[in-house]
């Protein structure tokens, strides 16, 4: 029997699937063909409630949602400190693939937008004999509290066309905010943005950050929560790019948004909410994601700050 929550969910999904506006990710080819209708909102409890409807259950790749949980990664391998020294907190009000580079130091405005985001996988070494990239995906499913994996399809597709992502990997190389080869880091981060997550993934995920970095199934301490609140944080400021001002004031909660067409808010110490729909709007985050968190954070009167 479906519950009160879950009513409410569906009659917002139907709702908005009269949201037509919009187009999937048109430059990565292999997410060009994406199903527009595909469509899932969940809403997940600290103490491990998944309220579920739609297409749920349908893997997408979890493209730049990926950033904060990386950027989460490198804070717990080298601390705040040193983590600052290579990456800025300040928001750009630039779109995701700008360049946003300090012009004396080269350090990227933020850890959200891709050259931000590639310098922090660039922090992400091997260590007991496993590289990084085996860590950054171990890490997203101890969020997600269940095994995930990388579309091979939309990484070589990624990686056969990212000459923007590779010429910011080189930019950070020339400056030493990558102090290696950028080639490594810049494939690893293109495998992150492939990792395959659905819907309740991404809701439970969410959920672990509300709960002060406990994952609510699993019960797993993931990261430590002077860790989750800079996630937050970056979130908070930089989650939703050149959008996140009239994000923070009309929904008041961190968010990430994916070109996948994948949304993940969170309300912290309570619930985070998810949103899978493809087609995106201008600044790169999905339509119906947009609108049904903005529904939602209104209806529930769950805007945080
Ligand atoms: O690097 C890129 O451009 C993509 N793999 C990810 C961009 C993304 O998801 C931006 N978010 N809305």
């Amino acid at each position: 029997m479906r519950s009160p929550i879950e009513d409410y969910l569906q009659a917002l999904h139907d709702e908005l699937t009269e949201l037509t506006d919009g187009r999937p990710f048109q430059n990565i080819p292999a997410m060009a063909e994406a199903n527009p209708d595909a469509f899932a909102i969940c809403l997940a409890t600290v103490d491990g409630h998944v309220y579920e409807v739609g297409d749920s259950r349908e893997e997408f790749t979890i493209q730049s949602i990926s950033k904060p949980f990386t950027y989460g990664l490198a804070l717990e391998d080298h601390g705040q400190g040193a983590v600052d020294q290579k990456i800025d907190v300040e928001p750009s009000g630039d779109a995701f693939n700008e360049i946003s580079l300090a012009r004396d130091t080269g350090r990227p405005a933020n850890p959200m937008i891709n050259a931000g985001a590639i310098a922090a996988t660039s922090l992400i070494k091997g260590s007991g004999g496993r590289d990084g990239f085996a860590r950054i995906l171990d890490l997203h499913a101890r969020f997600a509290g269940r095994q995930l994996s990388v579309s091979e399809r939309v990484y070589a597709s990624e990686a056969a066309t990212g000459y923007r992502n590779r010429a910011l990997a080189d930019l950070l190389r020339s400056f030493d905010i990558i102090e290696d080869d950028p080639a490594h880091p810049v494939e690893n981060y293109f495998r992150q943005c492939s990792i395959r997550v659905n819907a309740r993934d991404l809701a439970l995920m969410g959920a672990t950050l509300a709960n002060g970095g406990r994952q609510p199934v699993t019960g797993e301490q993931v990261v430590e929560m002077d860790t989750v609140q800079r996630m937050l944080s970056v979130m908070l400021t930089c989650g939703m790019y050149d959008d996140a001002g009239a994000w923070t004031s009309a929904v008041g909660l961190p968010a990430k948004s994916g070109v996948g067409g994948g949304l993940m808010a969170v309300l912290p110490g309570q619930l985070a909410i998810s949103v899978y729909s493809p087609p995106l709007d201008e600044h790169g985050s999905s339509v119906r994601g947009i609108a049904a968190t903005r529904r939602i954070a209104s209806e529930m009167s769950l805007h945080f700050v």
